[in-house]
């Protein structure tokens, strides 16, 4: 099963995907989790990526596709992945498209995680007092959910288009947004 997993900042898709990653028994593939081990890492694309990150801002797409790319050759993704964090803009679905199109491959969900905004400041505040983030500070967070409303909101309606969207109730505890996504898909 190939799936993308929509929301906001916050709305829990990298705690719901690594969940659902073992129910499934996919890979779980989040671009800012690879983003974060470039920069960790202090390769070439980790130095570019970092104060693009540090400030809430989306890397660009060339940089994101290779590391996609990349990341979808290895061994655990050929039986399936949750997409968490990608596509983040119009030209990255379209691009995923394509690449999914030389691969042979399709996706067969998109599920979008729908929580309150007070609520994912909320969770952001407690996560960058816990964890310190570099980009979970209150006005880095803010401009992630400008950037996220102006470039990633319309990705939703572009699987909605095709038939592949479902929106779930991202509030409430964990496994309770767990089941309902386990529902969603059927399992
Ligand atoms: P990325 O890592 O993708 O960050 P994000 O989308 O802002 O997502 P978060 O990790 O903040 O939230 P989440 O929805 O995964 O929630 P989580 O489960 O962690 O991207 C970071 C940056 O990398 C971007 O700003 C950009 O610069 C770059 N980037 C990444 N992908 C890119 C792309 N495709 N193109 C260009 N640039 C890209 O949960 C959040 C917190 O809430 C946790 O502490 C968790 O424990 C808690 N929590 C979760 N669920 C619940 C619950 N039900 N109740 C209470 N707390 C909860």
């Amino acid at each position: 099963m190939r799936l993308v997993l929509l929301g906001p900042p916050g709305s829990g898709k990298g705690t719901q995907a690594s969940l659902l990653k073992d129910r499934l028994n996919v890979a779980h593939i989040s671009t800012g989790d690879l983003l974060r081990a470039a920069v960790a890492a202090e390769t070439d694309l980790g130095k570019i990526a970092k104060a693009t990150m540090d400030a809430g801002e989306l890397v660009s797409d060339e940089l994101v596709l290779q590391l996609l790319e990349d990341r979808l050759g290895e061994p655990d993704a050929a039986n399936g992945y949750i997409l968490d964090g990608y596509p983040r803009n119009l030209a990255q679905a379209e691009a995923l498209d394509g690449l999914l199109e030389r691969l042979n491959q399709t996706i067969d969900h998109a599920l979008a995680l729908i929580v309150d905004q007070e609520q994912i400041v909320h969770r952001l505040a407690r996560r960058s007092a816990e964890q310190g983030r570099s980009d979970d500070s209150e006005e880095v967070v803010r401009h992630r959910l400008t950037v996220y409303s102006e470039q990633t909101a319309p990705v939703a309606a572009y699987y909605d288009r095709k038939g592949l969207l479902t929106n779930i109730d991202g509030m409430g505890t964990i496994e309770e947004i767990n089941e309902r996504l386990v529902k969603a898909l059927g399992h």
